[in-house]
């Protein structure tokens, strides 16, 4: 689908949907604003049936602006696509590492989805958020005794990623720490499958060189050690290969991959039955991204998984995946403020807005590209090419960087599309920047979900020593 208007010049109309399907039917990911995106009788771009001006004027700016019908819509395309397409048991899981907050895990959660979570505070997350802990997945490289302790007696399940995390848990074992007494802690064992896809090397995880789970070749001395662990039970395999991938190949690749490592679990007696492929579809920050639907993706995941099942004789195993930017990426934008302008004759004219590189990281670290529009002027032409510049002392705090807009104004509302994800879970207070507010938007309602920090929160947590500089 190319976006650009047919006749007339180029406005911010060319970012809406050009689709004639029923909202329903597409696939957020491949889409650069969200499902309800509109443009009203003011000229003006409503999100979730709200004035982006209007919240941005109630709320103030920075303001990430998450779309309700949008999360929805690609949380039961993931669920129901795997229902129809793998004849098996299968489970989405929410990698809230995208965007870890009570209302995201709890919308996700009212899916039917389940959720993974890295770390204490993603898990306590979760579980406020009311999901049920036999649907929740620990992961990490690097968990501490006490967040394996508070996952093991909450009830999550844990994906093991290494030898300290098989010995603390072991370990725990021995100390009597279960969920339930006399019940063994659920695992799942991660592997680096040897698959490589091609997207930033910062986001790449499934080659062999990777710090996240353990070597193939070890995995024979995995299952024998779990297998002498009685408060232990190995439920199933895991692997990720990365995120942000536009291909379907390296996923049906990795279906015959840890079929086979299945296949070596059960020679071990352990009662392998599921298995988790992990995240990593990709979505569309500009024109030129073309990713798979979410329905392609499944639908080529769960064939290869029957078709490697046929090939190893082995019954269908319960079928997990865990995307994270593809569930809620699309489905928010970022609303800020125009402040200051600087023209330099002949070489550029950086536009500056109230937030930048503390709320969206993602182009400073990945050189990440993202497509900005006027809510309060959707129709203008788009006669200006300028730099939107983030307020950070940093030369580097760049937003997009040649961007096509309508003449701007101090005052005016840009809005970058696509914020979704890894925006505010990855968001910092550099120069005593507070984040920014959160709202969630449908059908004209709007609640706010992550209040906006305040110059007084950052100073919270500061100590001033009585006395400075003693010399002795
Ligand atoms: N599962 C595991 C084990 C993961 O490590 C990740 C992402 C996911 C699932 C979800 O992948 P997704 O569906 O979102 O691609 N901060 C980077 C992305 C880091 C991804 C980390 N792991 C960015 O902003 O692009």
């Amino acid at each position: 689908m190319v976006l650009t208007q047919s006749i007339g010049v180029e406005s911010g109309l060319q970012y809406l949907s050009e689709s004639q399907e029923p909202r329903e039917s597409r696939s957020p990911n491949q889409e650069l604003l969200p499902l309800t995106a509109s443009v009203n009788s003011r000229d003006r771009l409503e999100i979730g049936g709200c004035e982006v001006t209007a919240l941005v004027e109630q709320f103030g700016s920075p303001l990430y602006i998450l779309d309700e019908e949008t999360l929805r819509a690609t949380s039961s395309q993931y669920r129901d696509a795997f229902k129809r397409y793998y004849p098996g048991e299968s489970q989405v899981l929410y990698a809230s590492k995208a965007w870890s907050c009570l209302a995201v895990c709890a919308i996700a959660a009212s899916e039917g989805l389940g959720i993974d979570v890295v770390s204490s505070g993603e898990i306590k997350t979760a579980l406020q958020a009311g999901v049920e802990p036999d649907k929740i997945y620990f992961h990490g490289n690097n968990k501490s005794r006490t967040e394996i302790e508070l996952a093991v007696t909450s009830g999550c399940t844990i994906v093991a990623d290494n030898w300290w995390d098989l010995k603390t848990l072991a370990e725990l074992g021995k100390l009597g720490v279960s969920h339930k007494a006399g019940e063994p802690t659920r695992v799942m064992v991660r592997f680096t499958p040897g698959i490589e896809c091609h997207t930033h090397d910062y986001i790449k995880t499934g080659q062999i060189d990777s710090k996240f789970g353990f070597d193939p070749n070890s995995l024979g001395e995995v299952f024998k050690f779990i297998s002498e662990e009685p408060s232990l039970s190995c439920v199933g395999l895991h692997a990720h290969i990365g995120s942000q991938i536009f291909e379907v190949q390296p996923h049906h690749d990795l279906a015959e991959v840890i079929i086979q490592a299945l296949t070596k679990a059960r020679s071990y007696d352990l009662p392998a039955t599921e298995i988790n492929i992990g995240g990593g579809l990709g979505i569309r920050y500009t024109e030129t991204d073309d990713p798979p639907s979410i329905q392609d993706w499944a639908q080529t995941i769960c064939s290869a998984v029957v078709a490697a099942c046929d090939r190893h004789q082995l019954p269908w195993p319960k079928l997990l995946c865990e995307p994270g930017r593809s569930l809620v990426g699309t489905a928010c934008v970022t609303a800020y403020t125009v402040g200051s302008e600087k023209v330099i004759p002949g070489v550029r004219t950086y536009l500056s807005v109230d937030g930048g590189m503390s709320d969206n990281p993602r182009p400073i670290t990945y050189q990440s590209v993202y497509r900005v529009l006027a809510a309060n002027k959707m129709s203008a032409p788009l006669t200006e090419t300028v730099t939107v510049a983030g307020k950070h002392c940093e030369s580097g705090d760049i937003l997009i960087k040649d961007a096509k807009l309508p003449k701007c104004q101090p005052g005016d509302i840009l809005v970058v599309t696509a914020t979704g994800a890894y925006n505010y879970s990855m968001a910092s207070n550099y120069n005593r920047v507070p984040r920014p507010a959160a709202v969630l938007v449908n059908n004209g309602e709007v609640n706010t979900i992550v209040q906006r920090e305040t110059d007084e929160d950052l100073l919270r947590f500061d100590r001033l020593p009585e006395r400075l500089g003693v010399k002795k």
